[in-house]
Protein backbone atom coordinates (compact mmCIF):
# COMPACT_ATOMS: atom_id res chain seq x y z
CA UNK A 1 0.00 0.00 0.00
CA UNK A 2 1.59 3.96 -0.81
CA UNK A 3 0.33 7.16 0.09
CA UNK A 4 -0.26 9.02 -3.31
CA UNK A 5 0.16 12.70 -3.61
CA UNK A 6 -2.19 14.02 -6.53
CA UNK A 7 -2.04 17.49 -7.39
CA UNK A 8 -5.08 18.66 -9.03
CA UNK A 9 -7.13 16.54 -7.60
CA UNK A 10 -10.27 18.82 -6.99
CA UNK A 11 -10.83 19.04 -10.93
CA UNK A 12 -12.14 16.78 -13.56
CA UNK A 13 -9.83 14.21 -14.54
CA UNK A 14 -7.82 14.42 -11.04
CA UNK A 15 -10.50 13.79 -9.23
CA UNK A 16 -11.74 10.84 -11.77
CA UNK A 17 -8.74 9.11 -10.67
CA UNK A 18 -8.87 10.01 -7.11
CA UNK A 19 -12.25 7.67 -6.53
CA UNK A 20 -10.81 5.85 -9.45
CA UNK A 21 -7.50 4.42 -6.97
CA UNK A 22 -10.16 4.59 -3.74
CA UNK A 23 -12.39 2.29 -5.33
CA UNK A 24 -9.81 -0.58 -7.30
CA UNK A 25 -6.27 -0.12 -4.94
CA UNK A 26 -5.75 0.42 -1.18
CA UNK A 27 -3.69 3.24 -1.53
CA UNK A 28 -4.43 6.34 0.30
CA UNK A 29 -4.40 10.00 -1.65
CA UNK A 30 -3.92 12.84 -0.25
CA UNK A 31 -4.98 15.63 -2.78
CA UNK A 32 -3.04 19.18 -3.13
CA UNK A 33 -5.43 21.63 -4.75
CA UNK A 34 -5.12 25.19 -5.23
CA UNK A 35 -8.90 25.38 -6.01
CA UNK A 36 -8.93 27.32 -8.78
CA UNK A 37 -12.69 28.42 -10.58
CA UNK A 38 -11.87 24.91 -12.59
CA UNK A 39 -11.76 22.53 -9.30
CA UNK A 40 -15.23 21.51 -7.23
CA UNK A 41 -14.68 19.95 -3.94
CA UNK A 42 -18.19 18.61 -4.34
CA UNK A 43 -16.53 15.99 -7.04
CA UNK A 44 -14.59 14.63 -4.24
CA UNK A 45 -18.08 14.45 -1.72
CA UNK A 46 -18.27 10.59 0.16
CA UNK A 47 -15.08 9.87 0.18
CA UNK A 48 -13.64 7.67 2.96
CA UNK A 49 -12.02 9.75 5.21
CA UNK A 50 -9.18 7.42 6.34
CA UNK A 51 -7.55 6.75 3.14
CA UNK A 52 -8.32 10.29 1.91
CA UNK A 53 -7.29 13.94 2.58
CA UNK A 54 -7.46 17.31 0.54
CA UNK A 55 -4.99 20.41 0.95
CA UNK A 56 -5.68 23.77 -0.72
CA UNK A 57 -2.40 24.79 -2.04
CA UNK A 58 -0.72 26.17 -4.72
CA UNK A 59 2.08 24.02 -6.48
CA UNK A 60 3.97 26.64 -6.83
CA UNK A 61 4.72 26.96 -3.01
CA UNK A 62 7.79 25.11 -2.58
CA UNK A 63 7.25 25.76 1.19
CA UNK A 64 4.15 23.45 1.42
CA UNK A 65 5.33 21.09 -2.11
CA UNK A 66 8.33 20.22 0.03
CA UNK A 67 6.43 19.24 2.79
CA UNK A 68 3.58 17.27 1.23
CA UNK A 69 5.97 15.19 -0.86
CA UNK A 70 8.64 14.22 1.63
CA UNK A 71 5.69 12.46 3.78
CA UNK A 72 4.42 10.44 0.03
CA UNK A 73 5.76 7.56 -1.80
CA UNK A 74 4.81 8.63 -4.98
CA UNK A 75 3.13 12.06 -6.83
CA UNK A 76 1.01 12.29 -9.56
CA UNK A 77 1.00 15.52 -11.40
CA UNK A 78 -3.08 16.39 -12.69
CA UNK A 79 -2.86 20.27 -11.57
CA UNK A 80 -2.69 22.52 -14.51
CA UNK A 81 -4.28 25.86 -16.05
CA UNK A 82 -6.62 23.79 -18.96
CA UNK A 83 -8.13 25.18 -21.13
CA UNK A 84 -7.35 26.32 -24.57
CA UNK A 85 -9.81 29.27 -24.50
CA UNK A 86 -8.66 31.05 -22.02
CA UNK A 87 -5.07 30.86 -22.54
CA UNK A 88 -5.71 32.72 -25.90
CA UNK A 89 -7.24 35.55 -23.08
CA UNK A 90 -4.40 35.30 -20.68
CA UNK A 91 -1.70 32.70 -20.54
CA UNK A 92 0.28 34.01 -17.76
CA UNK A 93 -1.59 31.83 -15.36
CA UNK A 94 -0.64 29.28 -18.06
CA UNK A 95 2.94 29.65 -17.75
CA UNK A 96 2.89 30.00 -13.75
CA UNK A 97 1.18 26.45 -12.57
CA UNK A 98 1.90 24.62 -16.03
CA UNK A 99 5.68 25.74 -15.87
CA UNK A 100 6.90 26.78 -12.79
CA UNK A 101 4.67 24.77 -10.75
CA UNK A 102 5.91 21.49 -12.60
CA UNK A 103 9.58 22.92 -12.08
CA UNK A 104 8.69 23.36 -8.44
CA UNK A 105 7.47 19.36 -7.81
CA UNK A 106 10.18 18.50 -10.19
CA UNK A 107 12.35 19.72 -7.47
CA UNK A 108 10.64 18.20 -4.95
CA UNK A 109 10.69 15.11 -6.37
CA UNK A 110 14.62 15.46 -6.76
CA UNK A 111 15.46 16.25 -3.46
CA UNK A 112 13.40 13.71 -1.98
CA UNK A 113 13.43 10.60 -4.02
CA UNK A 114 10.06 10.54 -4.90
CA UNK A 115 7.86 8.76 -7.85
CA UNK A 116 6.53 10.94 -10.14
CA UNK A 117 3.93 10.80 -12.94
CA UNK A 118 2.94 13.40 -15.20
CA UNK A 119 0.28 14.11 -16.76
CA UNK A 120 0.19 15.82 -20.12
CA UNK A 121 -1.54 15.56 -23.58
CA UNK A 122 -2.07 15.04 -26.58
CA UNK A 123 -1.68 18.43 -27.65
CA UNK A 124 2.14 19.20 -27.31
CA UNK A 125 2.32 17.26 -30.85
CA UNK A 126 0.21 19.96 -32.81
CA UNK A 127 -2.19 18.53 -35.03
CA UNK A 128 -2.63 16.58 -37.91
CA UNK A 129 -4.33 16.89 -41.56
CA UNK A 130 -8.08 16.63 -41.53
CA UNK A 131 -8.59 13.98 -43.81
CA UNK A 132 -5.86 12.05 -43.18
CA UNK A 133 -4.87 8.73 -41.12
CA UNK A 134 -2.01 9.48 -39.51
CA UNK A 135 -1.52 9.17 -35.47
CA UNK A 136 0.74 10.91 -32.93
CA UNK A 137 3.29 7.68 -31.56
CA UNK A 138 5.82 8.82 -28.66
CA UNK A 139 7.86 9.51 -31.32
CA UNK A 140 6.24 12.65 -32.76
CA UNK A 141 8.37 15.70 -32.59
CA UNK A 142 6.60 17.93 -30.72
CA UNK A 143 4.53 20.98 -32.04
CA UNK A 144 2.41 23.09 -29.98
CA UNK A 145 -0.21 25.41 -30.83
CA UNK A 146 -1.73 27.09 -28.13
CA UNK A 147 -0.33 28.91 -25.17
CA UNK A 148 -1.99 25.85 -22.93
CA UNK A 149 -0.35 23.29 -25.27
CA UNK A 150 3.07 25.05 -25.18
CA UNK A 151 3.35 25.36 -21.21
CA UNK A 152 2.47 21.40 -21.15
CA UNK A 153 5.05 20.58 -23.62
CA UNK A 154 7.51 23.12 -21.67
CA UNK A 155 6.78 20.86 -18.46
CA UNK A 156 7.24 17.72 -20.48
CA UNK A 157 10.50 18.89 -21.40
CA UNK A 158 11.51 20.00 -18.12
CA UNK A 159 9.96 16.61 -16.82
CA UNK A 160 12.47 14.99 -19.18
CA UNK A 161 15.48 17.17 -18.42
CA UNK A 162 15.41 16.00 -14.81
CA UNK A 163 15.18 12.66 -15.41
CA UNK A 164 17.82 12.79 -17.61
CA UNK A 165 20.26 15.06 -15.34
CA UNK A 166 19.51 14.10 -12.44
CA UNK A 167 17.66 11.03 -12.38
CA UNK A 168 14.47 11.06 -10.90
CA UNK A 169 12.17 8.45 -11.14
CA UNK A 170 9.29 9.87 -13.75
CA UNK A 171 6.76 8.29 -16.53
CA UNK A 172 5.09 10.83 -18.47
CA UNK A 173 1.52 10.17 -19.98
CA UNK A 174 -0.10 11.94 -23.09
CA UNK A 175 -3.16 11.53 -22.94
CA UNK A 176 -6.53 12.41 -26.06
CA UNK A 177 -9.48 14.53 -24.94
CA UNK A 178 -11.39 13.41 -22.01
CA UNK A 179 -15.25 12.94 -21.23
CA UNK A 180 -16.95 11.59 -18.41
CA UNK A 181 -18.41 13.23 -15.31
CA UNK A 182 -17.38 15.76 -13.16
CA UNK A 183 -16.11 18.24 -16.53
CA UNK A 184 -16.27 21.57 -16.12
CA UNK A 185 -18.39 23.28 -18.11
CA UNK A 186 -16.37 25.39 -20.44
CA UNK A 187 -15.11 22.14 -21.87
CA UNK A 188 -17.16 21.41 -25.19
CA UNK A 189 -18.95 18.44 -24.55
CA UNK A 190 -20.25 19.27 -21.33
CA UNK A 191 -20.65 23.45 -21.98
CA UNK A 192 -23.19 21.62 -25.06
CA UNK A 193 -24.99 19.15 -22.86
CA UNK A 194 -25.83 22.15 -20.18
CA UNK A 195 -26.34 24.54 -23.16
CA UNK A 196 -29.43 22.05 -23.76
CA UNK A 197 -31.10 21.19 -20.91
CA UNK A 198 -30.46 24.90 -19.91
CA UNK A 199 -32.08 25.93 -23.60
CA UNK A 200 -29.32 27.77 -25.02
CA UNK A 201 -28.12 26.20 -28.30
CA UNK A 202 -25.22 24.40 -28.57
CA UNK A 203 -21.98 26.35 -30.10
CA UNK A 204 -19.60 24.95 -32.54
CA UNK A 205 -16.47 26.47 -33.47
CA UNK A 206 -15.68 27.41 -36.95
CA UNK A 207 -17.02 24.48 -39.66
CA UNK A 208 -17.33 21.97 -36.72
CA UNK A 209 -14.85 20.01 -38.25
CA UNK A 210 -12.05 19.73 -36.73
CA UNK A 211 -11.75 16.14 -34.83
CA UNK A 212 -10.43 15.17 -31.35
CA UNK A 213 -9.81 11.67 -30.14
CA UNK A 214 -12.10 10.72 -27.22
CA UNK A 215 -11.63 8.57 -23.99
CA UNK A 216 -14.01 8.59 -21.16
CA UNK A 217 -12.05 9.72 -17.66
CA UNK A 218 -12.07 6.38 -16.22
CA UNK A 219 -10.13 4.99 -18.52
CA UNK A 220 -7.81 7.61 -18.27
CA UNK A 221 -7.50 7.04 -14.98
CA UNK A 222 -6.74 2.99 -15.25
CA UNK A 223 -4.06 3.66 -17.47
CA UNK A 224 -2.44 5.67 -15.53
CA UNK A 225 -2.39 3.48 -12.71
CA UNK A 226 -1.13 1.12 -14.45
CA UNK A 227 1.87 3.08 -15.55
CA UNK A 228 2.42 4.60 -12.14
CA UNK A 229 2.50 0.84 -11.25
CA UNK A 230 3.97 -1.07 -13.95
CA UNK A 231 5.91 1.17 -16.52
CA UNK A 232 9.41 1.45 -17.40
CA UNK A 233 11.08 4.62 -15.48
CA UNK A 234 11.95 7.54 -17.95
CA UNK A 235 9.51 6.18 -20.57
CA UNK A 236 6.72 7.97 -22.45
CA UNK A 237 3.40 6.36 -22.90
CA UNK A 238 0.32 7.81 -24.80
CA UNK A 239 -3.14 7.50 -23.79
CA UNK A 240 -6.02 6.91 -26.11
CA UNK A 241 -9.27 5.10 -27.40
CA UNK A 242 -9.69 4.44 -31.30
CA UNK A 243 -12.32 7.73 -30.18
CA UNK A 244 -12.21 9.71 -33.12
CA UNK A 245 -15.10 11.98 -34.04
CA UNK A 246 -15.99 15.16 -35.54
CA UNK A 247 -17.16 17.98 -33.19
CA UNK A 248 -20.09 18.09 -35.95
CA UNK A 249 -20.41 14.03 -34.79
CA UNK A 250 -20.40 14.76 -31.29
CA UNK A 251 -23.16 17.57 -31.40
CA UNK A 252 -25.06 15.40 -33.05
CA UNK A 253 -25.24 12.00 -30.86
CA UNK A 254 -26.12 14.94 -28.07
CA UNK A 255 -29.06 15.87 -29.52
CA UNK A 256 -29.84 12.53 -30.73
CA UNK A 257 -29.76 11.51 -27.22
CA UNK A 258 -31.19 14.62 -25.58
CA UNK A 259 -34.14 14.14 -28.22
CA UNK A 260 -33.17 17.72 -29.83
CA UNK A 261 -33.50 18.44 -33.81
CA UNK A 262 -30.06 17.51 -35.57
CA UNK A 263 -29.73 20.82 -36.86
CA UNK A 264 -29.90 22.64 -33.63
CA UNK A 265 -26.95 24.22 -32.74
CA UNK A 266 -24.87 27.39 -33.93
CA UNK A 267 -21.91 28.12 -36.04
CA UNK A 268 -19.79 30.33 -34.06
CA UNK A 269 -16.55 32.22 -35.00
CA UNK A 270 -13.76 29.80 -34.81
CA UNK A 271 -10.75 29.64 -32.39
CA UNK A 272 -7.74 31.24 -33.78
CA UNK A 273 -5.13 28.63 -34.10
CA UNK A 274 -7.73 25.99 -33.98
CA UNK A 275 -6.12 22.35 -34.41
CA UNK A 276 -7.35 20.49 -37.24
CA UNK A 277 -7.13 17.14 -35.78
CA UNK A 278 -5.72 14.50 -33.29
CA UNK A 279 -5.30 11.23 -33.02
CA UNK A 280 -3.67 8.37 -30.55
CA UNK A 281 -1.52 5.49 -31.43
CA UNK A 282 -1.33 3.61 -27.99
CA UNK A 283 0.39 0.59 -29.25
CA UNK A 284 3.06 1.12 -26.82
CA UNK A 285 0.70 0.77 -23.83
CA UNK A 286 -1.33 -1.94 -25.54
CA UNK A 287 1.91 -3.90 -25.95
CA UNK A 288 3.81 -2.85 -23.27
CA UNK A 289 1.11 -3.21 -20.41
CA UNK A 290 -1.55 -4.99 -21.78
CA UNK A 291 -3.84 -2.01 -20.97
CA UNK A 292 -7.34 -1.50 -23.46
CA UNK A 293 -9.53 0.98 -22.82
CA UNK A 294 -13.21 -0.35 -21.44
CA UNK A 295 -15.24 2.65 -22.71
CA UNK A 296 -15.16 1.72 -26.56
CA UNK A 297 -18.60 2.57 -27.36
CA UNK A 298 -18.26 6.12 -27.55
CA UNK A 299 -21.84 6.52 -27.77
CA UNK A 300 -22.90 4.63 -24.63
CA UNK A 301 -20.38 6.75 -22.58
CA UNK A 302 -21.61 9.30 -23.77
CA UNK A 303 -25.36 8.73 -22.92
CA UNK A 304 -23.98 7.72 -19.02
CA UNK A 305 -22.46 11.47 -19.17
CA UNK A 306 -25.11 13.05 -20.16
CA UNK A 307 -27.54 11.23 -17.81
CA UNK A 308 -24.88 12.31 -14.85
CA UNK A 309 -25.43 16.02 -16.07
CA UNK A 310 -28.97 15.36 -16.06
CA UNK A 311 -29.33 14.24 -12.74
CA UNK A 312 -26.36 16.21 -10.90
CA UNK A 313 -27.58 20.04 -12.20
CA UNK A 314 -26.62 20.71 -8.85
CA UNK A 315 -22.65 20.31 -9.57
CA UNK A 316 -22.67 22.46 -12.55
CA UNK A 317 -25.52 24.72 -12.95
CA UNK A 318 -23.06 27.28 -9.89
CA UNK A 319 -20.81 27.07 -12.57
CA UNK A 320 -22.21 27.78 -15.96
CA UNK A 321 -23.61 31.60 -15.39
CA UNK A 322 -20.09 32.44 -14.48
CA UNK A 323 -18.70 30.08 -17.72
CA UNK A 324 -20.92 31.71 -20.46
CA UNK A 325 -20.58 35.41 -19.14
CA UNK A 326 -16.96 34.90 -19.32
CA UNK A 327 -17.79 33.22 -23.60
CA UNK A 328 -19.42 36.04 -24.27
CA UNK A 329 -16.59 38.42 -23.43
CA UNK A 330 -14.26 36.39 -25.73
CA UNK A 331 -13.90 35.86 -29.25
CA UNK A 332 -16.96 33.61 -29.88
CA UNK A 333 -19.90 35.79 -32.34
CA UNK A 334 -22.09 33.60 -33.55
CA UNK A 335 -21.55 34.21 -37.46
CA UNK A 336 -24.19 31.58 -38.85
CA UNK A 337 -27.44 30.54 -37.55
CA UNK A 338 -28.31 27.03 -38.84
CA UNK A 339 -32.25 27.06 -38.10
CA UNK A 340 -34.22 29.47 -35.70
CA UNK A 341 -34.63 28.19 -32.64
P1 LIG B 1 -9.25 20.91 -14.72
O1 LIG B 1 -9.10 22.32 -15.16
O2 LIG B 1 -10.61 20.31 -14.63
O3 LIG B 1 -8.60 20.74 -13.27
C1 LIG B 1 -7.37 21.32 -12.93
C2 LIG B 1 -7.23 21.30 -11.41
O4 LIG B 1 -5.92 21.83 -11.09
C3 LIG B 1 -8.26 22.16 -10.68
O5 LIG B 1 -8.79 21.46 -9.57
C4 LIG B 1 -7.46 23.37 -10.23
O6 LIG B 1 -7.94 23.97 -9.02
C5 LIG B 1 -6.09 22.76 -10.02
N1 LIG B 1 -5.02 23.77 -10.11
C6 LIG B 1 -4.86 24.72 -11.07
N2 LIG B 1 -3.79 25.48 -10.80
C7 LIG B 1 -3.24 24.98 -9.65
C8 LIG B 1 -2.10 25.33 -8.89
N3 LIG B 1 -1.31 26.36 -9.22
N4 LIG B 1 -1.82 24.60 -7.78
C9 LIG B 1 -2.62 23.55 -7.42
N5 LIG B 1 -3.72 23.19 -8.10
C10 LIG B 1 -4.02 23.90 -9.21
O7 LIG B 1 -8.30 20.07 -15.66
P2 LIG B 1 -8.47 18.59 -16.23
O8 LIG B 1 -9.22 18.64 -17.50
O9 LIG B 1 -8.91 17.69 -15.13
O10 LIG B 1 -6.95 18.26 -16.61
C11 LIG B 1 -6.08 17.70 -15.63
C12 LIG B 1 -4.75 17.39 -16.27
O11 LIG B 1 -4.93 16.51 -17.36
C13 LIG B 1 -4.03 18.62 -16.83
O12 LIG B 1 -2.65 18.49 -16.57
C14 LIG B 1 -4.31 18.54 -18.32
O13 LIG B 1 -3.29 19.18 -19.07
C15 LIG B 1 -4.33 17.04 -18.54
N6 LIG B 1 -5.11 16.56 -19.68
C16 LIG B 1 -6.41 16.96 -19.83
C17 LIG B 1 -7.16 16.44 -20.89
C18 LIG B 1 -8.63 16.81 -21.05
O14 LIG B 1 -9.27 16.34 -21.99
N7 LIG B 1 -9.24 17.59 -20.15
C19 LIG B 1 -6.58 15.56 -21.80
C20 LIG B 1 -5.24 15.18 -21.62
C21 LIG B 1 -4.52 15.69 -20.54
P1 LIG C 1 -12.21 21.68 -25.74
O1 LIG C 1 -13.16 20.91 -24.87
O2 LIG C 1 -11.95 23.10 -25.40
O3 LIG C 1 -10.86 20.82 -25.77
P2 LIG C 1 -9.49 21.04 -26.62
O4 LIG C 1 -9.41 22.45 -27.04
O5 LIG C 1 -8.46 20.72 -25.57
O6 LIG C 1 -9.53 20.04 -27.73
O7 LIG C 1 -12.71 21.64 -27.25
C1 LIG C 1 -12.89 20.42 -27.94
C2 LIG C 1 -13.24 20.76 -29.38
O8 LIG C 1 -14.52 21.43 -29.41
C3 LIG C 1 -12.27 21.74 -30.03
O9 LIG C 1 -12.16 21.40 -31.42
C4 LIG C 1 -12.94 23.09 -29.89
C5 LIG C 1 -14.40 22.73 -30.00
N1 LIG C 1 -15.35 23.59 -29.25
C6 LIG C 1 -16.51 24.06 -29.91
O10 LIG C 1 -16.72 23.79 -31.10
N2 LIG C 1 -17.41 24.79 -29.19
C7 LIG C 1 -17.22 25.10 -27.88
O11 LIG C 1 -18.08 25.79 -27.26
C8 LIG C 1 -16.02 24.63 -27.22
C9 LIG C 1 -15.77 24.95 -25.77
C10 LIG C 1 -15.13 23.85 -27.95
Amino acid sequence: MSKLLVTGGAGFIGSNFVRYVLDNTEHSVTVLDKLTYAANVASLDGLDAQRFSLVKGDVKDAQIVDQLVSEHDAVIHYAAESHNDNSLEDPRPFIETNVVGTYTLLEAVRRFGVRYHHISTDEVYGDLTLDGVERFTEATPYNPSSPYSSTKAASDMLVRAWARSFGISATISNCSNNYGPYQHVEKFIPRQITNILSGVRPKLYGAGENVRDWIHASDHSAAVLQILEHGRIGETYLIGADGQKSNREVIGFILKILGRDKDDFDLVADRPGHDLRYAIDYSKLRTELGWTPRFSDFESGLTRTIQWYESNAWWWSPQKEATETRYASQNTQIRESKTSS
